[in-house]
């Protein structure tokens, strides 16, 4: 074999040698993720994994599995608690089940803008529900993403009224306030996975369901839904959170890295919802949805869940008074 034919062989077998190094010595974490791709967890997700990559000089990367691959998203948290999985991104009313009192997010009409959705996770009341969420729940939360109030859909009318909404089977999370909130309304609804929406939605086994605009469109939603109500009880927080375990069994530098990863990955958040809601809106009226407000300015919607479901959950979230206090802190 000529010379120069084996300088070059061995020149392809030491660049994969050294590949194959680098890729032994690179940690890749996965990152569960319940949306479709194109949404604001998908979103969150490809922010923190940039991030944590360029902090981590290429040492650390995340892999995305969106639409749900790696598991409803429920069954995340008992994954990421036993360590099973390192990441996973999912809806706030998804983690309640697991630590009641991040509840306080999830109480109807609590939260009214973007605005105190950032102020409430990033501040006092934020810590505090890391704090329990890695006492109840095995996981920890770092990082949000902010998706905007939890606007209803379905496939029979436009509702304005809560006389309208009477005889719709409507689909929520398995969440005890967000079946309490629609009890409130007048209808019992019903409890699904959020992998089996669609299909519901599609077979028309359920009459509707609510999600923020940029979810209903990374569904794709609008092709098995005629009508949206802009209700605004729930803001959509939706917590990328680590395996406990996972997170304690990284070095004071990497701990740090995930955690500076996922505040970028935040920041980058909320400035995506601001400057695309309106658009995904506008799509979805241009692919045939039908938008209306709830009559009256929401007020029978309103006292009905705020004076029905806030007391049933008072114990959930630490007593009367915690609510009082966030409330207060955010100027009410
Ligand atoms: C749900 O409705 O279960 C959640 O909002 C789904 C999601 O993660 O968007």
């Amino acid at each position: 074999m000529k010379l120069k034919t084996l300088l070059k062989g061995s020149v392809v077998w030491a660049a994969a040698g050294l590949l194959i190094a680098s890729a032994a010595s690179a940690t890749t974490f996965k990152v569960a993720i319940g949306d479709a791709a194109g949404g604001t967890q998908h979103e969150l997700g490809k922010a923190f994994a940039e991030s944590l990559k360029e902090k981590t000089g290429g040492k650390f990367t995340a892999d995305l599995f969106p639409n749900s691959q790696l598991g409803d998203e429920q069954d995340t948290v008992n994954d990421a608690a036993m360590g099973l999985l390192d990441f996973s991104i999912l809806a706030i009313n998804n983690v309640t089940p697991f630590s009641p009192s991040v509840a306080v997010l999830t109480l109807p009409y609590v939260i009214q803008s973007a605005e105190e959705a950032k102020k409430l996770t990033l501040g006092e009341v934020g810590k505090e529900l890391t704090e329990n969420t890695i006492r109840d729940a095995g996981v920890r939360i770092v990082g949000w993403s902010y998706s905007g109030f939890r606007v209803l859909t379905n496939s029979k009318r436009p509702i304005k009224t809560l006389e309208d909404l009477k005889g719709l089977v409507i689909r929520v999370p398995k969440n005890e306030l967000m079946i309490a909130s629609y009890k409130s309304w007048g209808i019992n609804p019903s409890p699904l996975a959020w992998s089996e929406t669609f299909t519901a939605l599609q077979q028309r086994v359920v009459d509707g369901q609510d999600n923020p605009y940029i979810t209903i469109s990374a569904m794709k939603f609008n092709e098995v839904q005629k009508y949206i109500t802009n209700i605004r009880y729930l803001f959509s927080l939706e917590p990328l959170i680590v395996s406990e375990q996972i997170f304690q069994q990284q070095s004071p530098d990497v701990q740090q890295a995930i955690l500076d990863a996922g505040m970028e990955a935040t920041e980058h958040s909320f400035t995506y919802l601001q400057e695309t809601e309106s658009r995904i809106k506008d799509e979805l009226v241009a692919a045939g949805m039908e938008i209306s407000d709830p009559a009256n300015d929401e007020k029978e919607w309103i006292e009905a869940a705020t004076t029905q479901v806030w007391p049933a959950f008072y114990d959930s979230i630490g007593g009367k008074k915690r609510l009082d206090e966030i409330l207060a802190s955010l100027g009410r």
